[in-house]
């Protein structure tokens, strides 16, 4: 039994991931599961043998051993019960996205600097070590100059009552291209479309286009309609490229050393003949196989023992809130370009 006391908060979905993770986490207790359904946090209790079951979150909140709370309920209730955890002096892991708007964000951004806690985001994905090989690929140069992100993110279910799917998915490809690029390479634009083809009351396809600071262009095509899944990103690059197949354990990350170059210009006629193709050979890194959420937990805990703030820090969830919030603007009126606004981390 560790000695940081954690409780989770939500016990549908995801909530059992986090609880197996930290229960595994040698340096963590998880002390209380609340969920407003108490027979089904009483069910994920039991299997974790967490002895204290609740669908009061004062509860936790009065329980001096509890530390940190991580949240893995519906978005629209993120706010309300990381202020509650905050002001009752608990850090908090929150489940991405961080909020239902820009605006209750920063106001949960702020309030956590306010009172000195920890928030951190569960952006899972940049803790895999996938994602993490393809930021040091990316940041040390490898690639060249980076010319696109293009992301196919689609599955046949998990419908969502409360957001659409852009709202659902599209924050694991922004906090991965947050975490990926160069800190001064951010989203400038974004223009997003959508349809509601089964009559959800919102969008279960979508497209979104995101231009960056650097002048790449990121696509990302959201399905939960697709027969199929597929999880694969694709980013190019001036000298390589790569292929990131999460669904492919065994050879998850491919970089080629292929590419296109324009030659002269001066001769408009000819420019077909001069551009040269280069397509060399690919190469597939060996990648540590540990679970994304291990490293989200112990990154939680680190952060709570240590006060240094994590990784995916509360701006991160500010600046993917800021795209999400600029597209949904953008899918509001039909595709239009929307400008993201800028978030500055400490302000
Ligand atoms: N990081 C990831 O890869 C990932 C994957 C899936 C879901 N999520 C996120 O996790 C969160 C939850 O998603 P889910 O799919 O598990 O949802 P879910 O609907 O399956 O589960 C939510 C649970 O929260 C409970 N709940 C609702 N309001 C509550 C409240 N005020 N207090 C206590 N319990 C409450 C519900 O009873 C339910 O059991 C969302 O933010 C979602 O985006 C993240």
């Amino acid at each position: 039994m560790g000695q940081t006391g954690i409780a989770v908060v939500g016990a549908g979905y995801w909530g059992p991931n986090l609880v197996r993770n930290f229960t595994a986490d040698e340096g963590c207790t998880v002390r209380w599961v609340c969920d407003l359904d108490t027979e089904r946090a009483a069910r994920l209790a039991g299997r974790f043998g967490v002895e204290r079951v609740t669908s009061n979150l004062d509860d936790v909140l009065g329980d001096s051993d509890v530390s940190g709370v991580a949240i893995a309920t519906p978005v629209g209730t993120h706010s309300a019960i990381a202020a509650a955890c905050f002001d009752a002096g608990k850090d908090v892991l929150v489940e991405k996205p961080l909020a239902d708007s820009l605006d209750a964000g920063r106001t949960l951004v702020e309030h956590a600097q306010s009172v000195g806690a920890i928030l951190m985001i569960d952006h899972t994905f940049c803790y895999t070590s996938s994602v993490r090989r393809i930021q040091e690929i990316v940041r040390s140069g490898d690639l060249g100059f980076v010319q696109y992100y293009d992301s196919v993110r689609i599955n046949l279910g998990l419908v969502q009552a409360d957001v659409d799917v852009m709202w659902d998915l599209s924050p694991h490809d922004l906090s991965i291209i947050d975490f990926i690029m160069p800190d001064d390479v951010v989203p400038v634009s974004v223009s997003a479309v959508g349809s509601d083809p089964i009559g959800v009351g919102h969008a279960c396809v979508a497209y979104l286009t995101v231009h960056l600071s650097n002048g790449a262009i990121a696509h990302m095509h959201l399905n939960w309609l697709s027969p199929v899944k597929v999880r694969s990103v694709m980013i190019g690059g001036s000298d390589r490229m790569l292929v990131w197949d999460d669904i492919k354990p065994a050879q998850r990350l491919s970089i080629y050393d292929a590419g296109a170059d324009l030659g002269d210009m001066s001769e408009p006629s000819r420019r077909e003949a001069l551009v040269a193709y280069r397509i060399g050979d690919m190469v597939a890194p060996a990648l540590p196989e540990v679970e994304a959420l291990t490293r989200v937990a112990a990154e939680f805990r680190n952060s709570i023992e240590t006060r240094e703030g994590p990784e995916t820090d509360g701006w991160s969830g500010l600046r993917v809130l800021a795209v999400l919030d600029a597209a949904q603007r953008s899918l509001n009126e039909g595709g239009a370009s929307v400008a993201v606004p800028a978030i500055e981390a400490g302000t």
